[in-house]
């Protein structure tokens, strides 16, 4: 679903800009500072309702200003839908076509989107969470009742925690929903890896020369059921406050080279693996949903020399989606057709001649 026309207002160092994406590949380029970061999470606010890097929201208001606006148009199946946040003091307020009480799931279903930053290798030198919220990503898209099953499962833990903290006896109420909505998700997960494992070795393997396993652990030991692993851990929840198993505890481990690769590669190798990771995905979702994907690149040469820069590209520019890419230098990173390119500059972006 590419993005056609996007404007920002007030949004960090972009005081005011309008520009008209390519449904193919977008180059912007410009010096350090001079807002490139801040257009790709920009875009990437329009489709997630939140920021890419974490920031808090008041953090990406123009210094002196009240609030940010963004908006963008959006090609999917042949029509042209706007999309449209306001972030002020009394949050965030975002519209669809016009219509209101639009949440963070539906700008992610109007926008889908991937970002390759240079945190990316993040995805597989940090902790579980950042990997379970990547596999959720694909299922949010690929499994239509995951997300039910997703925010059942967290509202009921969430029930069973507040009571295991409050000392009370009787969490157990909550076990036999709670191992319901836990099996659906976990069978969603596995239905989802078992589509993203093959992409995840082929890109990985193109990327790196050398075998990549993915493991998957549900969040209890695998000999148990979820409902036993529960029962097991009872102790355990009440001494704690909080419920120690369950999906939201899963993990993936990134086996490479019989590696554990979150301790024993290189920073490089692990920004391939986690691309790898991250193209998968994209083309997991773009088969799903028979529709290419905005794939955001921010700075893809950091971290990786010449010949792994120019794998990574080959990679991107071959999964046909729409990239909108940053660079320091004009003349890297090649894309195998010319891409739109644009020119930054003091927050304000160009169309470069
Ligand atoms: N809320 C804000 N209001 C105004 N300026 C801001 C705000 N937040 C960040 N900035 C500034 O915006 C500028 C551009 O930051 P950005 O990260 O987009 O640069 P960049 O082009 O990606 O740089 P680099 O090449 O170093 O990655 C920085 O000088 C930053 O201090
Ligand atoms: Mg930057």
């Amino acid at each position: 679903m590419p993005i056609k026309r996007f404007k920002a207002d007030r949004f960090r160092c972009l005081k005011s800009l309008s520009l008209e994406f390519d449904p193919a590949v977008n180059l912007v380029v410009g010096p350090n500072a001079s807002g490139k970061t801040s257009l790709l999470e920009a875009i990437a606010y329009l489709g997630r309702g939140r920021s890419f890097r974490g920031s808090p929201p008041s953090s990406l208001i123009l210094h002196g200003e009240k609030e940010f606006v963004l908006f963008g148009t959006v090609l999917a199946r042949g029509r042209e839908r706007s999309i449209g946040v306001r972030n002020s003091r009394a949050g965030l307020e975002a519209k669809i076509d016009g219509a209101a009480d639009v949440g963070a799931a539906d700008l992610a279903e109007a926008l889908p989107l991937q970002v390759i930053d240079p945190e990316v290798h993040e995805l597989v030198a940090g902790g579980p969470e950042q990997r379970r919220r990547f596999l959720d990503g694909v299922a949010f898209h690929v499994e239509h009742r995951f997300l039910d099953a997703w925010r059942r499962y967290r509202r009921i833990l969430k029930q069973r925690n507040a009571l295991l903290r409050s000392g009370e006896t009787g969490a157990d109420v909550w076990t036999g929903q709670l191992v319901e909505a836990g099996a659906e998700v976990d069978a969603a997960r596995r239905r989802v890896l078992e589509v993203c494992q093959p992409a995840l070795e082929e890109r990985a393997s193109g990327l790196l020369d050398g075998d990549v396993r993915f493991e998957y652990r549900p969040g209890w030991s695998q000999e148990l059921s979820f409902e036993q692993a529960l029962n097991q851990s009872t102790e355990r929840d009440v001494a704690a406050g909080s419920t120690q198993v369950g999906p939201h505890r899963a993990d993936l481990k990134l086996i490479y080279d019989e590696r554990q690769a979150r301790r024993l590669v290189s920073r490089g190798q692990q920004k391939l693996l986690a691309c790898s990771m991250v193209l998968a995905a994209t083309e997991v979702v773009q088969t799903a949903l028979e529709e290419p994907l905005l794939l955001l690149l921010d700075d893809p040469a950091a971290e990786l020399d010449t010949d792994s820069l120019a794998r990574l590209i080959n990679h991107v520019a071959g999964l046909g989606c729409q990239v909108i890419a940053t660079s320091l230098r004009s003349d890297a990173p090649v894309f195998p057709a010319e891409p739109r390119r644009f020119h930054v500059e003091h927050g304000d972006i160009q169309v470069a001649s």
